[in-house]
């Protein structure tokens, strides 16, 4: 049992995604979330980069915020640093590639499936190689979608233009006939309706979001870091930190999130 919270961190609002469905299977957990938003999109860096700023923000959150368990909550950032972020910090660090295809592999019924992420994370090769891990006979197509984390930022998750982008970028999931379609980048979850509008109904859409979930309450078990039960009751505290515009993370983060999202934090790298 231990009292100590999670700490979790994205490039900005798409780890909120994975935030609700913690917060919903673990409602007694404490919570620190970073948004990153001061170095957002981290989709265009070189993984090198990304993996720096990886190591810094949990390093963050493991001396200034003592969290017994951290989730990255960025695909971009699972691809270029899990393993050496497992390497370095003594407490667990889960990722959102593998809770995803492990969803995606069990969803699909014709055997194509279709994995959407940033230019960082389709070009590492993480989603190609986690596949391949699971020995399923599924054939998997792949595709970078630069441009729809941005609209997400700034909120713009129902617009004509979103709908004119994805039509473009999906293109090659549609002609390969996938019947399921991993969104690999949490921040992909809030334009689940244009995604689903342009690939049509009979496609599923997948998260990682809730497998990644299932994956730190199994892992918390395991190690024997589950929160124990409070008496009297109490209410789970939830920090959330920016390193962009706090007042704009707490607006669309709200919207996005839900009203737990009642205050926010600034956090610098200085
Ligand atoms: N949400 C992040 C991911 O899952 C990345 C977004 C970005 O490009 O910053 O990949």
């Amino acid at each position: 049992m231990d009292a100590r919270p999670i700490g979790m961190f994205d490039s900005g609002f798409g780890g909120l995604t994975v935030a609700r469905a913690l917060i919903d299977l673990l409602p007694d957990e404490d919570l620190v979330y970073v948004g990153d938003t001061g170095r957002y999109p981290y989709g265009p860096r070189p993984l090198a980069e990304v993996r720096d700023f990886a190591l810094q923000i949990t390093r963050y959150l493991v001396d200034v915020h003592d969290v017994k368990l951290v989730i990255v909550a960025c695909n971009t950032a699972s691809a270029a640093a899990l393993d050496e972020l497992r390497a370095t910090f003594a407490v667990p660090v889960i990722g959102v590639i593998e809770p995803g295809v492990t969803s995606l592999v069990a969803a699909t019924r014709n055997g194509n499936v279709g994995v959407i992420g940033t230019v960082g994370t389709i070009g590492s090769g993480a989603y190609q190689h986690a596949v391949a891990e699971t020995h399923e006979h599924v054939k998997l197509t792949c595709a970078a979608c630069p441009g729809f984390v941005e609209f997400v930022e700034r909120g713009e998750t129902g617009s004509d233009q979103v709908h004119v982008l994805a039509e473009r970028l999906l293109a090659p999931l549609a002609e390969a006939e996938v019947d399921t379609l991993l969104l690999g980048c949490t921040h992909y979850p809030f334009l689940a309706r244009t995604i689903s509008d342009v690939m049509g109904r009979d496609v599923v859409l997948v998260s990682s979001a809730d497998e990644t979930a299932f994956t730190v309450r199994r892992e918390l078990e395991e190690w024997g870091l589950a929160r124990p039960p409070a008496d009297p009751p109490r209410s789970a505290r939830h920090r959330w930190l920016s390193s962009g515009d706090v007042a704009w993370f707490r607006e669309l983060g709200r919207r996005l999130l839900g009203p737990e999202l009642d205050h926010t934090e600034a956090v610098s790298w200085a």
